[in-house]
């Protein structure tokens, strides 16, 4: 979604902005801009609707001078994708910038009011109300300005201000938008997302909602909402720049397709599965009270929330729901006082997942995250004892891989740690899953090699136009995340159904070639399967099955493809089927030369409703 970066120093602000919005262009976006301020306290405006690249093509060619400015990656929602509608937006006399990420719930009536003052609107967007507020409100003092100015704006918004009468300092502020502060020798950077600012500083600050930072060449200063100046809270982020980079690969979804065993191994490694739970946030006692769960999440996160209920229910025997966040956020809910909600998001930054996680609190029931990005709006919401990191690293492409894997992995640890707690799991069978989850990264690590080989079946099915993906339990909570994948990055529509569903109605559209992928990681679940792969070959489907060796038997003279994954702990087996899942996607969408990292229409983390 969109994309913010500030920068004040001793360097030249333009091409430190647009290698901070190149860095952020991952996250998916339609128009570019960067204001920057001269010597003669003058903001010039360069913006266009398009990619970073084109931005920086009309910067070479007309340098904005200045060591100070602000930058900003656009994905619309309030106006078409266009040079007027691209950010930043400014007051009309130009003394006042903004970028802003989030959405202005009362930009019309704003605008109302505004116009009733002349102030003179020349775009659609809800962002260009908060550069004309700011002029209406300035009294000489830019943070005071903003304060007020906050007072007044419904919604959701992350905001860096440049102004020519105040040219030493950058002012920023948030609200359910995420923004980080750096500051490292006399250079200070403002961003939405961190990796903007990895090959400059790594001690960050990010801000927390209604805090308001003043960014200077001699630090950040903190201000809560009544304008009181605060203690700030600088963290470290342990991801570096070539973490954030392709290294090699061709994109970054490869990349982090073939990190996964590593992401897999810092995620298991760093907590016990059995005898010491100091990890897991609720006593023995605590867990031994939990009478349901809820996991909320969306997209992929949300695939991995119904592996989790899987994994929970049977091996922790408690009831669990597994939410779209979107609907949890509204819908009639029935809760009880000793459920526990679960919050999953690889951003953490995920508005509905947020508001999600909101609502359960303020039920007052007991709430856990499982988050990648440290220090992100989910994590902190939850609070630091309640939060899970899966170490996945940095995500960039759109399309999530080690991220899902990481979560789906976190679920099983959890079920494992609560089927231990609740005395569901004896010693032996946690004996024997601790023993698969540690086998896990090198498993993954030989699923890998299976590339080659769904390079080759993918140039001979890349002009499928249709995709049905089929399993059972949690093969099938597999089959939707792999129907999600092949969607978002080749735009084949793709479809997951439980495997005894077919006959229920899918079946009226198989025909001669129709696609069917299967998968098969549970013995005892094969044989059904099996059956309904029978009924689709019957109708002429072309048949690949992602299995385990041992399934392998089972699938007999049966005509079909395969690629067959390690055999593991049954319970387990599925979760390196992900692996060859997440390969077909990528190669499906390589062959059909689609743009992999930033699929069309998409953005790395949906930040509005
Ligand atoms: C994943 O491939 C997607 N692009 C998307 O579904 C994503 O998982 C979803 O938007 C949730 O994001 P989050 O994990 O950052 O909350």
């Amino acid at each position: 979604m969109c994309g913010i970066v500030g920068y004040i120093g001793s360097r030249q602000a333009g091409p430190l902005l647009v290698e901070g919005l190149e860095r952020l262009s991952y996250r998916g976006y339609d128009s570019a801009g960067i204001a920057v301020m001269d010597q003669a306290q003058k903001i010039g405006v360069c913006k266009t609707k398009g990619k970073v690249e084109r931005l920086k093509e009309m910067v070479d060619k007309q340098p904005l001078a200045g060591k100070i400015g602000i930058g900003h990656t656009r994905w619309a929602t309030h106006g078409e994708p266009s040079d007027q509608n691209a950010h930043p937006h400014t007051d009309v006399q130009g003394e006042i910038a903004v970028v802003h990420n989030g959405i202005i719930e009362n930009h019309i009536q704003l605008r109302q009011y505004l116009e009733q003052y002349g102030e003179v609107f020349v775009s659609q967007t809800d962002t260009e109300v908060i550069a004309h507020l700011l002029h209406h409100l300035y009294d000489g003092n830019m943070l005071h300005t903003l304060q007020k100015a906050i007072g007044m704006l419904e919604g959701s918004y992350a905001l860096v201000v440049l102004c020519s009468r105040e040219p030493d300092a950058l002012y920023c502020v948030r609200n359910d938008n995420p923004l980080v502060m750096g500051f490292c020798n006399g250079e200070g950077f403002a961003a939405s997302d961190v990796t903007a600012m990895l090959s400059h500083t790594r001690n960050v600050l990010f801000l927390k909602d209604k805090e308001m930072a003043v960014l200077s060449r001699t630090g950040v200063k903190l201000f809560d909402v009544y304008g009181n100046e605060i203690e700030q809270h600088f963290v470290r982020v342990d991801w570096n720049l070539s973490d954030a980079q392709k290294g090699g690969y061709p994109h970054y979804m490869l990349k982090e397709i073939f990190e996964q065993p590593e992401a897999l191994q810092k995620t298991i490694a760093s907590r016990n599965v059995q005898g010491d739970f100091s990890w897991f946030p609720f006593s023995q006692e605590n867990a031994g009270k939990i009478s349901k769960i809820t996991i909320a999440a969306c997209g992929t996160a949300y695939h991995a929330a119904v592996m989790g209920k899987y994994f929970i229910e049977e091996l922790a025997h408690i009831p669990v729901n597994a939410e779209i966040a979107s609907e949890y956020r509204y819908r009639h809910l029935i809760f009880d006082e000793n459920e526990l909600f679960i919050a999953v998001s690889q951003s953490g930054e995920t508005a509905d997942t947020l508001a999600a996680l909101r609502r359960a609190k303020q039920k007052g029931i007991s709430v856990l995250a499982i988050c990648n990005a440290v220090g992100s709006s989910i994590a902190r919401e939850a609070g630091k004892s309640n939060t899970l990191y899966t170490y996945a690293g940095p995500e960039i492409a759109v399309a999530s891989t080690k991220a899902y894997l990481t979560q789906a992995v976190l679920m099983l640890m959890i079920a494992v740690t609560l089927g231990q707690m609740r005395g569901r799991l004896d010693t032996q069978r946690a004996h024997q899953l601790r023993e698969s989850l540690e086998q896990l990264p090198q498993k993954a690590e030989e699923t890998l090699g299976a590339f080659d080989q769904i390079q080759r079946l993918c140039d001979k099915l890349y002009q499928k136009k249709h995709v049905f993906f089929i399993g059972r339990e949690k093969d099938w909570a597999l089959s939707m995340e792999a129907a999600l994948k092949l969607k978002e990055v080749s735009y084949i529509f793709s479809e997951a159904y439980a495997a005894g569903e077919l006959k229920h109605g899918p079946l009226a559209l198989l025909e001669d070639g129709q696609l069917v992928v299967a998968v098969l990681t549970q013995k005892r679940l094969a044989e059904k399967t099996i059956n309904n792969l029978q009924e689709a070959l019957s109708r002429g489907a072309k048949v690949v099955a992602v299995c385990t060796k041992s399934v392998l038997q089972q699938l007999a003279e049966l005509n079909t493809e395969r690629i067959v994954i390690p055999d593991m702990d049954e319970i387990s087996a599925v979760l390196l089927a992900a692996i060859p899942l997440q390969m077909f996607a990528y190669c499906m969408a390589v062959a059909r030369g689609c743009d992999v990292d930033q699929p069309r229409n998409l953005a790395k983390s949906v930040t509005v409703e």
